[in-house]
C-alpha cells in the first residue's frame, strides 16, 4: 500500500512540475519520497532556489509560508493545514507589536518558527543553526528582542554573553525531555554521547556534548559512526540518522510522560502522512497563502538571513 502511494506520488510530481521538501521530523516515508529533507535553514534555501512549479511542503505551516513569502507565484502545498508550532502558537502579533513598540532602539531578530505577521515586524530571521552567527553579527552596543523561543534565546545568551529581550515561548516537544530520565539513561549507557537541540530547556543542554540544529546533530553522528548516542530532539530524526550512521548506537531522549516511542514526538508534524500528501497534490489544495503586503515586509528579514547564511 505504502509502496503504491509513493509511487503515485513520484508520477503526480513529475507531472505537475513538483517538488517535495521534508523536515527530519516528518514520518520516514514521507522523508524516503522528498527531494529534499532539511532543517529549517536548508529548507528555506531550497525553496528560495526551486524551478519547480509547485512545492509541496511536508513540514509545518511556518516553514510552508516561508517557502510562500519567497515564491509569491508558486502553488505552495502542505499535506495538513493544521501542521503548527507551539512557538509559532506562543507569539501573537498583537502582544508582539506592543514589544516591539515598547522597545523602538532594539534590533528584531526572529526565530522562523513564528507567523508571516511576527517575521514581518522583524529584522533578521534566524534559525538554530545560524542564531550564533546572525547575533554576533549585530554590534554589540545594539540591544536585541529574540522571539519566540526563550530556550535557544537563553543558549544564545550564554554563548555570546549579550543580553536579549527574550519572548516566553517554547517547543513543547523539546520542553518534555526528563533530565531525571536522562540522567538515569546515561547511567545505563556510560560513555554515551547527549546530543541535544537548542530548543531544549537549560538543564538538558547543560548535559550535551554537542548542541545544534538538527541538520548539525546528524553531521555529528556522521564523525562518530560507531559510537553510540542519545539524541535529545523529536524523535523523526532517526530515520534519517539510523541511514546515515547505520553502525552507530541511537537512543531517544525520554520524555516526562510514559508514552508508546519513551521518546518525543511532534503531534504537529506527524499530522502529515504519505496519504494527506498524495491527495495535497492531486488536488492542489490545501495552499499557502499570506497578504502581497504581509509577504513583503516578511520577505525582507528572510531574505537578510538567507544572505547572512551564504
Ligand atoms: P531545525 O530543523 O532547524 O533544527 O528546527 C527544529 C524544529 O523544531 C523545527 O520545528
Ligand atoms: Fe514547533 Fe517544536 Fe513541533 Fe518544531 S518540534 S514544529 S518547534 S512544536
Amino acid at each position: 500500500m505504502t509502496k503504491k502511494l509513493s509511487e503515485a506520488i513520484v508520477s503526480l510530481k513529475n507531472d505537475k512540475n513538483a517538488v517535495i521538501l521534508a523536515h527530519y521530523y516528518q514520518a520516514p516515508e514521507i522523508q524516503d519520497i522528498a527531494d529534499y529533507v532539511g532543517d529549517s535553514l536548508g529548507l528555506s534555501q531550497k525553496a528560495a532556489e526551486t524551478n519547480a512549479d509547485i512545492i509541496v511542503f511536508a513540514g509545518v505551516h511556518f516553514m510552508a509560508e516561508t517557502a510562500k513569502i519567497l515564491n509569491p507565484t508558486k502553488k505552495v502545498l502542505i499535506p495538513d493545514l493544521n501542521a503548527g508550532c507551539s512557538l509559532a502558537d506562543s507569539c501573537l502579533p498583537g502582544p508582539f507589536a506592543e514589544l516591539v513598540e515598547a522597545y523602538p532602539d532594539h534590533m528584531v531578530i526572529t526565530y522562523i518558527n513564528c507567523s508571516a505577521e511576527i517575521k514581518a515586524m522583524s529584522d533578521i530571521v534566524c534559525t538554530s543553526s545560524n542564531a550564533l552567527k546572525i547575533v554576533n553579527s549585530i554590534p554589540a552596543e545594539v540591544p536585541i528582542i529574540f522571539a519566540p523561543d526563550k530556550n535557544l534565546g537563553k543558549y544564545i545568551q550564554k554563548k555570546t554573553g549579550r543580553a536579549l529581550l527574550l519572548w516566553d515561548g517554547s517547543c513543547i516537544v523539546h520542553e518534555a525531555f526528563s533530565i531525571d530520565k536522562l540522567v538515569n539513561l546515561y547511567k545505563e549507557h556510560p560513555g554515551s554521547k547527549i546530543i541535544a537541540h537548542p530548543e531544549s530547556e537549560t538543564h538538558i543542554l547543560d548535559t550535551a556534548n554537542y548542541i545544534g540544529s538538527t541538520a548539525g546533530m546528524i553531521g555529528y553522528v556522521k564523525k562518530y559512526p560507531s559510537e553510540k548516542f542519545i539524541v535529545a530532539t523529536e524523535a523523526g530524526i532517526l530515520h534519517k540518522m539510523r541511514q546515515e550512521v547505520p553502525k552507530a548506537t541511537l537512543i531517544p531522549a525520554p520524555a516526562q510522560e510514559d508514552n508508546t516511542c519513551a521518546c518525543s514526538e511532534c503531534a504537529y508534524m506527524k499530522l502529515n502522512t504519505l496519504q494527506k500528501l498524495y491527495n495535497c497534490l492531486r488536488d492542489d489544495t490545501p495552499q499557502i497563502q499570506v497578504s502581497e503586503k504581509i509577504r513583503i515586509q516578511a520577505l525582507k528579514p528572510i531574505e537578510r538571513m538567507l544572505e547572512l547564511s551564504k
